[in-house]
């Protein structure tokens, strides 16, 4: 019996980045491709009836007129938030306080920790996710469950302990010392496990005292391998409620750069509202910034310019943000981020998009290596795209003359259903049904 898998469809590759230079020379799809799978990795691409040929005791799976792409990398997202999502009316530090801190408070309780973690792995895998870069909650175990239900599936998935020290209620707040422990040894426990990754996450600095900053600093100094996460620049209230906190600090981006937390694995969610010396700094540094559109509409943050990062060529993931943002589908988020784009004046194409979803967030992550693109080495972690899943979109996919115009509606207008297949470490996933 082999353990070769051969998917045979429309397999979607790059070349090089689609942001730089004629996006054409950077993605190609083949129609009658195929990807060879041998031990959770991918040993071939090319064409369906050559590696056929070529490997005749593949299990095959016929994908037909599918799109065989990476499972998508989502690069910023709150898995404990799963229970608030859609939350109504208000803004950013209201909603925190009203809506998260009480939902985050919960997490001290283990079952309820793997409870959520559990059902929001199965939700985003239905939604094509492989990988997310997930914030848990200030609870060590809040950590351990995200990353055995990751086991449990067999994802690689980066997380972190949230580190808040003040403007959190009782209960919700750690200090500097209980933060750098407790990060230490959940980086000990669990970076480098299987498909673990761990991130330093302080929350933001208004929710960290600077010793706390000072404190992680000190851990990422001491631990540079591993991510940091954090946020930045995401409505204009919280950078004034920033930068009156540390008002020796140059800009937003400073609060972090004064303490050791701006380095090139350094992941900065929103990073809306920025100034061009942080931007500046952000492209010498070489560190990553995470566009999570439906957020940024449903909390009414502004609008990211995703042109001002790329002519810095500064890194740019893309992500849901659960639950800030008001879906778990990485094709909602994508259709968000071209209706932003949009309103800044750019069309963003299709192999862009996509793009973003997968080896921009990949890249992002440092993972680019492991996942977010078909290539013979990385990990087969696949979504399997049906172009043609719901009446609307067919209706319009159907007229298409080439094969992005196919692809663009089931962006702009797909859910789960147009997930026809997900693949983790070359296994089949079964979807599981949510109870309502
Ligand atoms: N800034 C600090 N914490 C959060 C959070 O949980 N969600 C969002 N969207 N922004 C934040
Ligand atoms: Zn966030």
């Amino acid at each position: 019996m082999t353990n070769q898998k051969l998917l045979c469809g429309q397999v979607l590759t790059y070349s090089g980045d689609p942001f730089v230079g004629a996006w054409q020379d950077a993605v190609h799809v083949n129609s009658s491709g195929g990807v060879l799978i041998r031990d959770g990795v991918i040993e071939a691409i090319g064409n369906a009836a050559t590696l056929q040929a070529t490997h005749p005791d593949a299990q095959v799976t016929q994908y037909g007129e599918k799109l065989i792409l990476p499972g998508f990398v989502d690069a910023h997202v709150h898995y404990p938030q799963t229970g608030i999502i859609a939350s109504w009316g208000k803004r950013l530090i209201d909603w925190l306080n009203t809506y998260t801190f009480p939902e985050e408070m919960r997490f001290g309780d283990p079952a309820y920790a793997a409870e959520i973690a559990g059902r929001y792995l199965d939700l985003t895998l239905s939604n094509g996710t492989t990988t997310v870069c997930s914030y848990a909650t200030i609870h060590p175990e809040s950590v351990d469950a995200i990353f055995e239900a990751a086991l449990a599936r067999g994802q690689r998935v980066v997380a972190g302990k949230t580190c808040m020290d003040r403007n959190a209620p009782d209960g919700l707040r750690d200090t500097a010392q209980s933060a750098y422990d407790d990060s230490l040894a959940l980086i000990e426990k669990w970076h480098g496990v299987e498909r673990a990754h761990y991130a330093i996450t302080p929350r933001f600095s208004p929710t960290s005292t600077v010793e706390q900053l000072e404190t992680l600093g000190a851990l990422w100094a001491k631990r540079p391998e591993v991510l940091m996460q954090t946020h930045l620049s995401e409505q204009v209230d919280e950078i004034e409620w920033a930068k009156g906190m540390y008002p020796d600090a140059r800009d937003y981006l400073d609060t972090y750069e004064a303490y050791g937390l701006l380095g090139e694995r350094g992941i900065y969610g929103h990073s809306i509202h920025m100034e061009p010396r942080e931007m500046d700094r952000l492209s010498e540094v070489g560190g990553a910034v995470v566009h999570c559109p439906t957020s940024n509409t449903f909390i009414g943050s502004g609008l990211f310019d995703m042109a001002a990062m790329k002519a810095r060529s500064i890194p740019v993931g893309l992500a849901t943000d659960t639950g800030g943002g008001s879906s778990f589908s990485m094709l909602r988020t994508m259709a968000a981020a071209y209706e932003i784009a949009q309103l800044r004046g750019v069309a963003l194409h299709a192999s862009q998009l996509l793009w973003l979803a997968t080896a921009g967030s990949a890249r992002s992550l440092h993972l680019q290596d492991h996942i977010g693109s078909l290539k013979v080495g990385n990990d087969a972690d696949l979504c399997i795209l049906d172009l043609a899943s719901t009446p609307a979109i067919a209706q319009r996919s159907t007229r298409a003359t080439d094969v992005w115009e196919a692809i663009f509606p089931t962006l702009m207008m797909g859910d789960d259903r147009a997930i026809a297949d997900v693949w983790v470490q070359g296994q089949l996933i079964n979807k599981v049904q949510q109870e309502p």
